[in-house]
């Protein structure tokens, strides 16, 4: 996973592999507050966590299920894997 401005969260969990923009739908800024965070930390269970208010959204379908923005998605990305490498599409 990375972080901050124009970057992608990539998770893998209970054999879901999901891309989402780094973006809270809340106030639109990046689900971590630090650059420097481990990332790991915004995972509880399948859910991932927003480091700054706490919105708690489904791997599965980015759906905010808890938080201040309950009912709103994250965005997702489209993306492939070729040689075992993810490839994330990149504009609209
Ligand atoms: S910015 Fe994510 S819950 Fe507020």
């Amino acid at each position: 996973m990375a972080g901050k401005a124009g970057s992608c969260i990539v998770v893998c969990r209970s054999g879901v592999v999901a891309v989402y923009e780094n973006v809270c739908p809340h106030i639109s800024i990046s689900l971590n507050i630090f650059d420097d965070q481990d990332l790991t930390d915004l995972l509880d269970d399948n859910l991932l966590v927003c480091s700054n208010h706490g919105a708690r959204f489904r791997i599965v379908d980015g759906l905010c299920v808890s938080g201040p923005c309950q009912g709103k998605r994250l965005t997702s990305r489209s993306f492939s894997v070729l040689d075992s490498k993810l490839l994330i599409t990149t504009g609209s």
